[in-house]
């Protein structure tokens, strides 16, 4: 089992290298991952002066929409791979943002006084932090008392098959290692409760589990292929295992699959995830 400071510096380089996808596909991704954004906000009942902290928020998001929300307040991005910050910044500049700021730091490390901010977001980080309970604790420790801690994490492969197409495309071709249950990955935290009993643990209350699904659209199945292939961690870490002939039988059996999800002129394939929300 890596450390914490070998899985921190694994995750850095991984992220680093999938930010050109994020930012190729920003749109298409933020389409899919809107639905979560929002349940995630409205719980989190954000005023126009909120004082907000976005953790692990990769090119921007929750965070830049809770700028949007809170014109007199104030975001601070932060994240742990500096080039996904720097699409975040680009993207603020391209959306006219000013009331953010970036910084690069871990989770479970952060430089923030106690209390300092009203509310946390962390859209898809949780299962990647090299102690989840470090973390959860540092969340609770920036919140002022009564401020609230939303966070999302993806349910189940199977509720996932926007992944799942081309994971067992990928399969067809090498051996994919099981998944490691305490390893980060994207599935880490799709047990129900578990994210509920880290913030218990770390004394938040009235926490609430609710199930959001969304849907991945693109214009063609090749166009799907495309955006998975350059953005999806899980994927793009198994693909660089394999030669160019298996790379190109695993395309094309995931353009084939996922042509059953074809239906008036786009590609639609659905998801899942879970959005948990607590209170300090
Ligand atoms: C799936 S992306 C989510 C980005 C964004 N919040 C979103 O939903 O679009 C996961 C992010 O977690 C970040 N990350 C991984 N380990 C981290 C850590 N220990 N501390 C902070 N961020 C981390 C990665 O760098 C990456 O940007």
């Amino acid at each position: 089992m890596p450390d914490a400071d070998e899985i921190r510096n694994a995750q850095r380089a991984a992220w680093d290298g999938l930010s050109a996808g994020w930012e190729k596909w920003d749109s298409i991704i933020m389409d899919q991952l809107r639905p979560v954004s929002a349940a995630m906000i409205e719980r989190l009942d954000i005023a126009a002066n909120q004082r907000h902290l976005d953790v692990a928020s990769g090119t921007g998001e929750p965070g830049l929409t809770v700028a949007r929300v809170a014109p007199h307040g104030f975001v601070v991005l932060t994240d742990l791979a500096p080039e996904m910050l720097e699409v975040a910044a680009r993207r603020a500049a391209q959306q006219g943002i000013g009331n953010i700021e970036t910084r690069v730091c871990s989770a479970d490390d952060l430089p923030f006084a106690d209390a300092s901010f009203d509310s946390v977001s962390v859209r898809f980080g949780y299962m990647f932090f090299p102690d989840l309970r470090k973390a959860t604790a540092e969340f609770a420790r920036v919140l002022r008392p009564a401020g609230r801690l939303a966070a999302s994490v993806w349910i189940k492969p199977e509720d996932n098959p926007w992944t799942t197409i081309v994971m067992q495309a990928i399969a067809s071709e090498m051996t994919v290692a099981a998944l490691d249950p305490d390893g980060p990955h994207m599935y880490r935290c799709a047990a129900p409760g578990q994210l509920t009993a880290l913030y218990a643990e770390a004394g938040l209350h009235d926490v609430v589990e609710s199930d959001v699904g969304v849907e991945l659209v693109t214009r063609s199945p090749e166009e799907y292929w495309d955006m998975i292939s350059e953005h999806v961690s899980l994927a793009v870490a198994a693909l660089q295992q394999v030669d160019e002939a298996a790379r190109q039988r695993i395309r094309s059996r995931a353009i084939a699959d996922v042509s059953a999800f074809e239906q008036g002129g786009a590609v639609r394939v659905p998801g899942a995830a879970r959005c948990v929300v607590g209170t300090r």
